[in-house]
């Protein structure tokens, strides 16, 4: 079994390689796996902070790296063309909206025009469940007819399912504040049912130790979840009461079927967060949000503004985490 360090390792070396050349969801990681990312991660982020301008030498130099979003994308965009630009990577990105998709060309046709090019690794953001993996196996089953080498797929958020780097840098950011993420308590707050950062998030921290709870508006938090472990709260306040990370979720207004709340005045007031109301029923948590944020719905701008709010080191340590990602995956 491999050993499983909790502690900031020194050096790329001590970081034992994942065993998928895929990352489609954290849900088939193991803890050991997991805490590679995340070591690989604060190696990159304290590489970053001492040359902040400058690439890694010789580490992916000569792969390339193509960015195929079937929805639009500011972050995880940017720091996948980012980290993979800082590793030495050549990379493309195919604005859907401009591409040959609107001429009716397929997923599978896209993604073979994409392997016949060469590219080393393909991240997908695509608003189907499951479109990263299908994606996995056209370019494996190509990869065996033409003797090839099959390219890594990174899924950036696929549907309802997956978005595994956001769970990463999520736990990174907890991991820098608090030094642990075992036994860490975290609400994940409202839109639970159409949320693959929940998701992620939720595999994610059970696989590392922590307590995870859901809670939004009954019909948005399926109960199911606590079958995985994940404490379903009904309220508010007794989800948050001594959590640690108060994490508030995106509405999304355009997964939204009717009938799901009764109005977005309602949703903020039952479960939309401000300064007032965090420091009247939890003043020690800190607070957490994807991107982007319905300002006014599920958070207000006192506090997304204020220095209880984590949102913009999420930010930062994407970067860090889709270099983690490429090197763990990409580097011989
Ligand atoms: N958190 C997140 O996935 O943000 P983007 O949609 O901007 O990539």
């Amino acid at each position: 079994m491999t050993e499983v360090k909790t502690q900031p390792i020194t050096s790329l070396e001590d970081v034992p390689k994942p065993r998928f050349r895929h990352l489609l969801g954290i849900e088939p990681l193991e803890a050991w796996e997991i805490w590679s990312f995340l070591h690989a991660a604060a190696f990159f982020k304290r590489y970053l902070q001492i040359s902040p301008q400058s690439s890694i030498p010789n580490s992916l130099t000569g792969k390339s790296l193509v960015t195929l979003f079937y929805e639009p994308s500011t972050r995880t965009r940017t720091s996948f063309e980012m980290a993979a630009r800082k590793l030495g990577m050549g990379v493309t990105h195919i604005a859907v909206a401009a591409a040959s998709v609107v001429k009716g060309e397929s997923l599978k046709d896209t993604v073979l025009t994409l392997y016949a090019l060469g590219y080393d690794a393909f991240v997908i953001r695509h608003s189907h469940s499951g479109a990263p993996h299908f994606v996995a196996r056209v370019l494996e089953e190509r990869a065996r007819q033409t003797n090839g080498k099959v390219p890594s797929v990174l899924n950036a958020g696929d549907g309802m399912h997956e978005h595994p780097t956001q769970a990463l840098l999520d736990l990174l950011t907890m991991w820098e504040v608090f030094g642990r993420i075992e036994g860490l308590k975290v609400a994940f707050v409202g839109d639970i049912l159409h949320s693959r950062v929940a998701r992620s998030g939720m595999w994610a921290l059970l696989k590392l130790g922590a307590e995870v709870r859901f809670v939004g508006p009954p019909t948005m938090v399926p109960e199911g979840f606590a079958t995985f472990g994940v404490r379903i709260c009904r309220t508010l306040p007794e989800a948050v009461r001594d959590a640690d990370v108060v994490y508030l979720l995106r509405l999304q207004l355009e997964r939204q079927q009717a009938g799901l709340f009764p109005s977005i005045n309602e949703y903020h007031r039952l479960f939309g967060m401000d300064l007032r109301k965090l420091q009247e029923l939890c003043p020690q948590a800190l607070v957490m949000h994807p991107g982007p944020m319905n300002r006014g719905v599920e958070i207000a701008s006192d506090l997304a503004d204020s220095e209880k709010a984590r949102i913009l080191d999420q930010v930062t340590n994407g970067v860090a985490v889709r270099m983690a990602v490429l090197w763990l995956l990409l580097s011989e």
